[in-house]
């Protein structure tokens, strides 16, 4: 097991304005170190190797090969992720914790998803609210009746980033249903009739969005608008489970009064007290150690991975293939505009199908940006000794 220390080796895949600070909250875990960064950036692998006392590669090809490493840590460019997670199970890691959006391709989902499954490693995805213990509370509250029944889920969400907030969500409060079928309406996608070149993807999407008919019965109608609002309400036929933000925590319960027949709205509900954090916006203050905080899920999934590393259990966070589902509904949803709002039935059968984040997210936004705003969001995540 893991180092001397009796800790996990944590080898991070990408040192940059993300991959940072998430390097940082596994290595503040008692369980966990990390021993070792890759990057390609010179100047990126410079800065994180000072920050964190630890050896350096300018590839993660070198870094497998010298290092014994028991997590690994892609925070990259999506475009190289999928390659960077077979890479890792290849090289014998237990674990991968991969940021999101996961891929734009479903076949590079799939072998990223089959390359570690095939070998028992876990492979945790994205930090997203999803993973946050009071999700996981509501959708155990879900699955048990609290609710009654759960026949319909709302969603407010414009499913750019392959659907890893909104359609994931909309997934686990299904129960991880098959999805049968969907019909989708897209806006401002400027290849809503052909894929753009793999490799010079530009562009996102405005909105996806539509309707979702799981195997169990239960029905998303997964809607946006020019307001960003993003939303959820998962209805029973005893209660609702909603969040009015579903970027942050603040979920609410509400269900029927006992003996109560009529109920025409929200306001006929009794709310449950207690059950979930009150709506809060990550804090982002700066900690002892100059590093801005990491927000209220990461410390979370690090906890998760070490818990499920330790006992075998599955990780009760989103996974790999959590994100390959929603990657595949929001792709049937295009499908389905493209062709008329028809009916598109999964599991789709072209995994050669794409749907790419925005280009800032796809390619490295030191090339994007410039290295002028690139650098001085660099200062932002760690704070130089002398202001601390
Ligand atoms: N969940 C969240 O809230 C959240 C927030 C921010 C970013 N992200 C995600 O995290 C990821 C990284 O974001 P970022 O802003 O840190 O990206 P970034 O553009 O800063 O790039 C990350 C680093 O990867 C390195 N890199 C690129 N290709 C590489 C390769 N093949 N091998 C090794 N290193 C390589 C770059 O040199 C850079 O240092 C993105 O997928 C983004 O979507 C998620």
């Amino acid at each position: 097991m893991a180092t001397p220390k009796g800790k996990y080796r944590v080898g991070l895949i990408g040192c940059g304005r993300a991959g940072a600070p998430r390097g940082h909250a596994f290595n503040k875990h008692p369980r966990c170190e990390l021993t070792a960064i890759a990057d390609t950036d010179p100047e990126n692998l410079e800065l994180g190797c000072e920050n964190f006392g630890v050896p350096g590669y300018s590839t993660y090809a070198e870094m497998f090969a010298r290092e014994q490493i028991d997590i690994a840590l892609p925070i990259l460019p999506v475009r190289p992720n999928a390659d960077a997670v077979v890479a890792a199970a290849r090289a014998g890691v237990r674990a991968i914790f991969c940021e999101k959006p996961l891929t734009a391709r479903l076949e590079d989902a799939d072998r990223m998803v089959a390359e570690c499954r095939s070998r028992g490693i876990l492979l945790a995805a994205g930090v997203v609210v999803s993973s946050h213990p009071d999700y996981q509370k509501a959708y155990a509250l879900a699955a048990s009746g609290e609710i009654g029944e759960v026949r319909r889920i709302n969603l407010y969400e414009a499913n750019g980033q392959g659907g890893c907030h909104g359609l994931n969500l909309a997934r686990k409060f299904a129960g991880k249903s098959q999805v049968e079928f969907v019909t989708g309406w897209v806006e401002g996608d400027p290849f809503s009739d052909h894929e753009e070149p793999y490799d010079e993807a530009e562009s996102g999407f405005g909105g996806i969005g539509g309707y979702i008919r799981f195997a169990n019965g239960v029905e998303c109608y997964s809607s946006f608008s020019e307001v960003d609002w993003r939303g959820i309400e998962v209805v029973g036929t005893e209660g609702v489970i909603y969040n009015w933000n579903n970027t942050c925590t603040g979920l609410r319960l509400r269900v029927k009064a006992d003996g109560e027949e009529r109920v025409l709205g929200h306001h006929d509900l009794q709310e449950a007290e207690g059950l979930f954090g009150d709506y809060s916006v990550s804090n982002r203050d700066y900690d002892e150690q100059g590093w801005r905080g990491a927000g209220a899920v990461t410390p979370g999934i690090v906890q998760a991975i070490v818990h499920s590393l330790d006992t075998g259990e599955d990780l009760p966070v989103t996974t790999g293939d959590d994100l390959r589902h929603a990657l595949e509904i929001a792709i049937a949803m295009r499908e389905s505009a493209r062709r008329g709002q028809f009916a598109v039935k999964l599991p789709l059968e072209d995994r050669a199908l794409v749907m790419y984040p925005e280009r800032s997210r796809w390619h490295y936004k030191k090339e994007v940006h410039g290295r002028g705003w690139y650098m001085k969001q660099m200062a932002q995540v760690k704070r130089p000794a002398s202001e601390i």
